[in-house]
């Protein structure tokens, strides 16, 4: 059977760790792209190099050519400037909005059948931005948040009630922003949902609010310690279950910025839902239930994200046509 084809748009810091993924993970050969000429070309040779004492077999490649990219069955698009200290992810929009068009026209010509899967930020404008800039299908085109988000929220619960990371699992809805909307109901561990944690005394609900305050800022306390730049490890870990889940038609459940077409009460723009993925690419949106609160925190979250759709528009109104 032919290996499968990846390619990773950008070579900073996260597009380097996909690259070193996809081979441990033996998802494919890569093509790793970016404008700075060596830069690809000498990360993949790198990795290429580890693969003997690893013991993956995978083709690295290189390049400046988009041409390159012909064939991919996945892309994944890190393209473009991080974060620094001080900074929102917002403040990003109008230099990562050019990347998003110059990405989306060069997938549209050599890769129009690949499932494309956006890490660039404002993430979920950018995914639209991507997504309009391509003209491919809705579905074929999604944005990495929730994955990354409820990871973060896992993992400081895991911490918090000294238990394994795999016995907890949990929901972030909305944007891939501050107004994220972290879900104490649909998260648990080992089954038991964290309000009954609260109630049997696991935790205190003061805590657990702590917990989901530093779930909303995880990227900026990373940007914060690091200085020069914003998260790559969780990113690209995130990035990967995505791309597998397409690859390998595992059908997961993944919280990802999707576009959403009347669900949840939305209409035409991305926001963070779980959704099933699998070969079809996104094959449903999973609409579970809110109560007041959780979906006025919701509807919030997709006010914030219209505005900065709206704000793309505006900067780039010719985008798509
Ligand atoms: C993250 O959440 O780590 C990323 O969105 C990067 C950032 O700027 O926070």
């Amino acid at each position: 059977m032919a290996r499968s084809k990846i390619g990773l748009v950008g070579a900073g810091q996260i597009g380097g760790t996909l690259a070193l993924l996809v081979g441990l993970k033996e998802l494919g050969d890569v093509v790793l792209f970016d404008i700075v000429d060596g830069v690809p070309q000498g990360k993949s040779l790198d990795i290429a190099e580890a693969s003997p004492i690893e013991g993956y077999d995978a083709r690295l490649k290189g390049t400046s050519s988009y041409e390159d990219l012909s064939g991919c069955d996945v892309v994944i698009v890190t393209a473009g400037v991080p974060r620094k200290p001080g900074m929102s992810r917002d403040d990003l929009l109008g230099v990562n909005l050019k990347v998003m068009e110059q990405v989306g026209a060069g997938i549209a010509k050599y890769a129009p059948d690949a499932f494309v899967i956006c890490i660039t930020n404002p993430l979920d404008a950018m995914v639209w931005a991507l997504r309009t800039a391509s003209g491919l299908p809705t579905h074929k085109v999604v944005g990495m948040a929730g994955v990354l988000d409820s990871a973060r929220f896992r993992y400081f619960l895991a911490e918090e009630f000294g238990v394994s990371v795999e016995d907890v699992t949990a929901f972030v809805l909305g944007g891939h922003g501050d107004t994220m909307v972290p879900l104490p109901r649909y998260s648990t561990v080992a089954g038991i949902p964290l309000p009954d944690l609260v109630k049997m005394g696991w935790t205190t609900q003061e805590r657990l609010d702590q917990i989901i305050q530093r779930t909303r800022d995880g990227g900026a306390e990373i940007v914060g310690l690091l200085k020069t730049g914003s998260a790559f490890y969780a990113p690209a870990a995130s990035g990967i279950a995505m791309a597998e889940s397409y690859l390998r038609d595992k059908k997961r459940v993944l919280p990802c910025a999707a576009h959403l077409t009347g669900q949840y009460g939305v209409d035409g723009i991305y926001c963070g839902v779980p959704v099933v993925i699998g070969a079809g690419g996104v094959e449903r949106v999973v609409e579970i239930e809110l109560d007041r609160a959780e979906k006025a925190a919701f509807d919030r979250s997709v006010d914030a994200v219209k505005g900065l759709i709206e704000a793309c528009k505006g900067i780039a109104p010719n985008l798509g046509k």
